[in-house]
């Protein structure tokens, strides 16, 4: 069987590893992995695949940045002919990102078999661009391989068929297991015992002024009671400089390797984001997570994690941060299959050693 995966963004590298690292202890199992350059930067693509251990992607496709319409293009143009050319059996896709809808429009009008890993999340919020990845990657996708049973349910409301969805847990948590002991290690210096870790990066919360300047206003008043780590996505340093914000005492740090934002992570008071994996890492890790959004297309971290969503509303920032900081925070559990072993899960489906999801009817 002749697989190829495609990755292009920062959140879909923890994806891709444990699947890669399964399928190659598969026999007559071949495996092209392409890169589209949509992240190209060392700090957000190549560290990444030096920690997880990815082999050096077979094809570069360099897109780069552009506007979404422009991105989702190039990818799509530079794709074609390098599935022409090597007629894979099926194609892997990771995520929402926009690597992930342009690899599965292609591949449809090829008629090349696509399984979407991931899949079923919805925010039910299309304002975000990734609910519209979301959304159309599962209508088109032959396969759909879901971290939780809302995953399940949200492709059936929406008509998808059973005998394609298997349920098999959440692949990033694969990462985290295997990685996270050498994170527990890993140590960024002149950092406090205890402080607030800070992600943002949704076009919602950074690409609009006076939005982006009261989530900060925000966190320099958290700051006043624990001190805030504030990883920047280089979109949201370049939109704080366009704004002519700043981040005054915050502690504001380049873009961090997995496995050292792993273990800041793991050792963070609390966590105050907008990201969707990091609701997801917070969960498994058992530190209380902040999110700065008014939805979420991983409810199940709210229900059974550590998730809480503040939105966009100072106020209830503040409460949450004070029940934190009083030991009042929310407690959590992991959720079922967030267990290290989605990669093996998703291998077997793949070479056909395990049919349906388990309790998907
Ligand atoms: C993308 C994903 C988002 C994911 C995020 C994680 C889509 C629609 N969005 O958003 O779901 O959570 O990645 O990081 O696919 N840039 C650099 N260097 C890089 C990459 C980006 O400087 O290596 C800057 C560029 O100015 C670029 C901007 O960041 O224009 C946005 O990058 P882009 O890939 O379009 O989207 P992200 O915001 O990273």
């Amino acid at each position: 069987m002749n697989l190829l995966h495609i990755v292009g963004a920062r959140p879909n590298f923890m994806k891709v590893a444990p699947v890669l690292t399964a399928l190659k202890q598969r026999p007559h199992v071949e495996q092209t992995l392409v890169h589209t350059g949509q992240h190209y930067d060392v700090s957000m693509s190549d560290v990444f695949f030096q920690q997880l251990g990815i082999p050096s992607p077979d094809v570069n496709l360099a897109v780069g940045s552009g506007s979404h319409a422009k991105q989702t293009a190039e990818i799509m143009i530079r794709l074609e002919p390098v599935l022409q050319e090597r007629q894979p059996d099926m194609v892997l896709v990771y995520g929402d990102v926009n690597s992930t809808v342009a690899t599965v429009l292609v591949c449809a009008k090829l008629g090349i078999k696509v399984g979407h890993v991931e899949a079923g999340l919805r925010s039910f919020d299309r304002t975000m661009p990734e609910e519209i990845n979301r959304l159309v990657t599962d209508q088109l996708a032959d396969l759909l391989f879901t971290p939780s049973e809302d995953g399940d349910k949200n492709l059936r409301r929406e008509g998808i068929a059973t005998e394609k969805i298997f349920r098999v847990g959440n692949v990033m948590i694969d990462s985290l297991v295997r990685l996270l002991p050498m994170a527990r290690q890993a140590r960024i210096d002149g950092l406090p015992q205890r402080y607030a870790l800070v992600t943002l990066h949704r076009p919602a919360n950074v690409d609009d002024g006076p939005t982006l300047k009261g989530i900060l206003e925000s966190l320099l008043e958290v700051n006043r009671d624990l001190a805030v780590v504030f990883p920047a996505h280089p979109r949201t340093r370049k939109r704080i400089a366009d704004f002519g914000l700043k981040a005054g005492q915050l502690r504001v740090l380049d873009p961090l390797p997995y496995v050292d934002f792993l273990g800041l992570q793991s050792r963070a008071t609390v966590v105050i984001t907008d990201s969707g994996g990091i609701q997801e890492e917070t969960t498994y890790l058992g530190v209380p997570c902040l999110t700065v959004r008014e939805n979420t297309e991983r409810p199940i971290t709210v229900s059974m994690g550590t998730n809480v969503l503040v939105g966009r509303d100072p106020q209830k920032l503040r409460t949450e941060l004070s029940r934190v900081l009083a030991g009042k925070a929310k407690k959590g559990s992991v959720p079922p299959l967030w267990d290290g072993h989605t990669g093996d899960r998703i291998a077997d489906v793949l070479v056909g050693q395990r049919s349906r999801v388990q309790g998907t009817n």
